[in-house]
């Protein structure tokens, strides 16, 4: 692909710190390998003082990528330093994804369009429900508050242990979104369709608390954004319960989608090969 200096450059990136745990590297070179493309994808460990200088090389061309991803704690800053935000990004104040087009950065967050491309692979339908109930009120929540409202759902109630970090979303995403206590979350799930833990509650074998699905309506969808493990404790309360469930690992692999249909010019599929490799790892690495 062509960068703004018209030079060619097939290498992306993902930037942040600490980076090295990121297994996009896995999923960008599996899908360079599936199109017989010639190109790379790296992580690059940057600390927060050196971030505006490397964005700087971004914007002057020096920096041979064409593009890249940008985790934490960059996610905010790539976002007020790129030229061209999109609508979705500024919203949530945060970028994941930067590519060039017209001479200028473009900046964009995908997380959201994982979430609901997972859901779509998934659980086709899942956005004819009308109420949600979204646990947990820190950055990934808010990608999916954003998502789930656009995807049409009339009602999202954010559940948080910290009241305040709710009520901020609830001002920032509009009317549809309202705030609850952590002690409130029996009454708020009555009649929802759609139940998603945004917390790193059961994550790496941590302990989840018991949560009683029964209240949600009939053919309620019970998703978690953690994804190690794949079976994690609220998914397994929520499966013995009789709900459909779906893992959050498809949200890392749809994420991740859109850049490399930005950096290299195909439109990847998130199949089930792409998912074993990142469970293989997983089970390799923890
Ligand atoms: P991320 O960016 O991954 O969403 P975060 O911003 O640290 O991470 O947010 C973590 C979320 O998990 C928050 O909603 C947090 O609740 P608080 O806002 O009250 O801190 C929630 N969380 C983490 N540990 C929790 C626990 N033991 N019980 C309840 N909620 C918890």
């Amino acid at each position: 692909m062509r960068d703004s200096r018209e030079t060619f450059v097939n290498h992306a990136f993902v930037a942040g710190s600490p980076v090295g745990h990121s297994r996009s590297p896995l999923i960008h070179r599996h899908w360079l390998n599936a199109f017989g493309l010639a190109g790379d994808y790296s992580k690059l460990e940057i600390s927060p003082d050196d971030f505006p200088a490397f964005m700087e090389t971004l914007h002057n061309g020096t920096s041979g990528f064409c593009g890249g991803n940008i985790t934490i704690p960059h996610k905010e800053t790539a976002c007020r330093l790129s030229d061209r935000p999109d609508e979705l990004c500024l919203e949530l104040g945060a970028a994941n994804t930067l590519w060039f087009e017209g001479g200028e950065i473009q900046a964009t967050n995908t997380d959201g369009f994982g979430f609901a491309a997972n859901l779509d692979q998934q659980a086709p339908g899942w956005d004819k429900q009308e109420t949600a109930v979204v646990l947990g009120a820190g950055g990934a929540s808010r990608a999916i508050i954003q998502a789930v409202r656009d995807r049409g759902f009339k009602s999202i109630r954010v559940v948080n242990r910290t009241l305040d970090k709710a009520r901020e979303l609830a001002d920032r995403f509009g009317e549809k979104v309202s705030a609850h206590p952590l002690e409130a979350l029996g009454e708020v799930i009555t009649g929802a369709g759609l139940f998603i833990n945004t917390t790193s509650l059961g994550m790496k074998g941590a302990s989840a608390p018991q949560i009683d699905f029964s209240p949600l309506s009939a053919g309620a969808i019970v998703t978690d954004i953690v994804y190690v493990p794949l079976l994690t404790p609220f998914l397994q309360q929520a499966e013995k319960q009789g709900f459909k469930t779906v893992d959050g690992l498809g949200m890392l692999l749809h994420q991740a989608a859109p850049g490399f249909e930005k950096w290299f010019g195909k439109q990847p599929v998130v199949d089930a090969e792409l998912r074993q490799i990142i469970i293989d790892d997983m089970d390799r690495h923890g």
